[in-house]
């Protein structure tokens, strides 16, 4: 067996180099290879693809040092179905995870990976999640057969020997074990995309904080550091060590003063992350400046002077591509200009890419992301939904400069935000932390692949449903805890863009025009902006809001405000069966706050809206 990379191989992490060899000997690559985050091992990866047949090299005038790949069709998303927290007991992996017994999962786990990446080669990545060295950043080392995540990693983490000259002889590590699941065996031939959806296991062992994943190649369920490390194994961490591993954006906002603040915001996949992280100001908000800190994930500490410091733990975006488009967020196109990987989207015939909403009129001919030919007419979608695109950070015209501070960047606001179609309004403030940690645990949100008819409504507390590695009692627990160690902990806000009206359109335009709530968010921080009280929280009536630039009527706003008691009564009771599954691990505050809202409610005109209270 031959042995490349990184030159003169430079480790001598004991426990490092024994897990690497333990591994390889489970594994039975024909070669192994240290990656050292190098330009010339990316392209390398790139050929690679491209001889297998997954990739294409993008047109270099239109979309320069960049691929188009395309996975199996059987292997496209997340699946939260074969995803498993295997702690040593059931309990404390709750009862939104799936478990298994830590042993029998381990030996199955054994089985599968015996021999898996034979006529392979296994890469070794180490990788830091946040600015090598800062305080609050981790380090994680993957092994993988797959090309396509060596040269995602390279893009999404800070990657090769620098991270390995911080680990040290002695650092700390989270090992990450992943393969595509489709070993060669006996000269069989390989095929582009590689993956073995059948025995698919993405499984965490959160008491040793290790991470195995089989037999998928796409996104979370490969790129480890990501949703595996940097959410489920890091929220067990930040439980066991007071502090916040979050699926949540950070940007700052500057106000015409010069003011900065910076906020982080929850929302479920696909609820539009991306979108606000990166948003453009309106019209009326030139003064304003908008900076992304990171849109996905946020790993955040208490600090000495008693506030709370986030960072970005990643060093890319793996984006939503479709509806991502110049007029919804030109930043994010910005971002994936160049130097960029596109998963299942479509290629024009000028070896450039496109999908469902980048331009308002489709070309007239692309080749879809099955590799099939496609026209405006053929009835289908060009693109998968769940396309993504994987740009570096540095990339994006609004990347704040203070985004891989190792410190981090103070935190004085939460956001969350479901899909919500009915009954969520706008915007409210919580009254207090605990009040507000109960809004952010009892979240709903519509599943968003649901293609006709009624929306299926799910709750994703904190939008960690798919993410918490621990029982998320003890996260709500732990939530509560944070905030009361905290002499003035950041206030909470409940955000919903997505309240439609009777003719089934969105009532809000969204995107940039979310500045206009988030302004008014910024004001109350500093305990500027106004707000009325209403059962469900502190409200902004119409005149709270900065309306220059946009033409958006009172009585629009007030539909967009209202509680009906009625159904409100009926959201309260909802949290019940959110909170029944939880027995008696739900933290006692939960029942209070229940009740005050029911009570609340209950002392509540019918339908309670802004029109006759202001
Ligand atoms: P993950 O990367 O999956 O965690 O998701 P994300 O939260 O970053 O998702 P993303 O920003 O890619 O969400 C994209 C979806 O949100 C698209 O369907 C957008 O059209 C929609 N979206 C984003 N912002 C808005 C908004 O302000 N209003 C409306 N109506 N839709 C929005
Ligand atoms: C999500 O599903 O929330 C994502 C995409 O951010 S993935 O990294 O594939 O999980
Ligand atoms: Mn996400």
């Amino acid at each position: 067996m031959t042995s490349t990379g990184i030159p003169g191989g430079t480790t001598t992490n004991a426990r490092l180099l024994a897990w690497v060899n333990d591994m390889v000997t489970l594994c039975k690559p024909d070669q192994v290879h240290w990656c050292d985050g190098s330009d010339s091992e990316y392209d390398a990866m790139g050929r690679l693809m491209i001889e297998a047949g997954a990739a294409f090299k993008l047109n270099e005038e239109k979309r320069p040092n960049s691929y188009l790949v395309r996975s199996d069709p059987r292997d496209v998303a997340r699946v939260e179905g074969r995803t498993f927290i295997c702690s040593v007991n059931k309990n404390d992996a709750g009862p939104t995870n799936n478990w298994a017994e830590p042993g029998e999962m381990k030996a199955k786990l054994h089985g599968l990976f015996d021999g898996c990446m034979q006529g392979r080669t296994m890469y070794v990545i180490p990788f830091s999640m946040g600015p090598l060295g800062s305080h609050i950043a981790h380090i994680g080392i993957e092994i993988t057969d797959s090309p396509y995540v060596v040269a995602n990693m390279r893009l999404m983490t800070r990657m090769g020997q620098p991270v390995l000259d911080v680990l040290g002889p002695n650092g700390d590590f989270v090992p990450c074990l992943h393969s595509v699941g489709y070993p060669l065996t006996g000269g069989k031939e390989d095929v582009p995309w590689p993956c073995d959806p059948e025995n698919t296991y993405i499984v965490h062992f959160p008491e040793e904080r290790s991470i195995w994943s089989y037999g998928s190649g796409y996104g979370g369920n490969a790129l480890l550091g990501k949703k595996c490390f940097a959410l489920r194994i890091a929220s067990v961490m930040a439980r066991d060590e007071g502090w916040l591993a979050e699926h949540m954006l950070i940007l700052g906002v500057e106000n015409p003063q010069g003011e900065k603040t910076y906020v982080a915001a929850a929302f479920p996949s696909a609820c539009g992350k991306t979108n606000f992280a990166m948003m453009v100001p309106p019209k009326g908000f030139e003064d304003w400046k908008v900076y992304t800190v990171g849109d996905d994930i946020a790993w955040i500490k208490p600090g000495e002077d008693g506030r709370l410091y986030a960072i970005n733990p990643e060093a890319g975006f793996f984006g939503v591509a479709p509806g991502t488009s110049e007029r919804t967020n030109p930043n994010a196109l910005a971002s994936c200009r160049a130097n960029s990987i596109f998963t299942n989207v479509a290629m024009t015939d000028d070896g450039d890419i496109w999908w469902e909403g980048l331009t308002k009129e489709p070309p007239d001919h692309l080749i879809d992301w099955k590799g099939e030919d496609w026209t405006p007419d053929s009835g289908r979608l060009s693109s998968h939904p769940n396309s993504r695109f994987t740009a570096p950070a540095a990339q994006c015209p609004t990347i704040d400069p203070n985004w891989e501070d190792p410190a981090g960047v103070p935190i004085e606001a939460f956001l969350f935000g479901g899909r919500m179609s009915n009954n969520m309004p706008l915007v409210f403030q919580a009254f207090n932390w605990s009040h507000g940690v109960y809004s952010a645990a009892t979240m709903g949100s519509e599943a968003t692949a649901a293609a006709v008819g009624q929306a299926a409504m799910r709750r994703d507390p904190m939008a960690m449903l798919p993410f918490c590695g621990y029982n998320m009692a003890d996260y709500f627990t732990h939530w509560l805890n944070v905030g009361r160690k905290l002499p003035n902990p950041p206030r909470i806000f409940r955000v919903n863009w997505f309240r439609k009206g009777e003719d089934g359109k969105f009532i809000w335009p969204g995107f940039g025009e979310n500045m206009r709530v988030l302004a008014w968010i910024i004001d109350r921080v500093h305990g500027r902006g106004y707000a009325i009280e209403s059962p469900i929280g502190w409200m902004p009536r119409y005149d709270d809001l900065k309306w220059q630039g946009l033409n958006f009527p009172r009585e629009t706003f007030h539909d967009l405000m209202a509680i009906e008691r009625g159904p409100g009564g009926e959201e309260a009771h909802a949290h019940e069966e959110l909170f029944d599954r939880f027995f008696d691990r739900l933290p006692k505050e939960f029942i209070f706050e229940r009740e005050l809202l029911r009570s609340r409610l209950w002392r509540s005109p019918p339908k309670w809206g802004l029109a006759r209270e202001a």
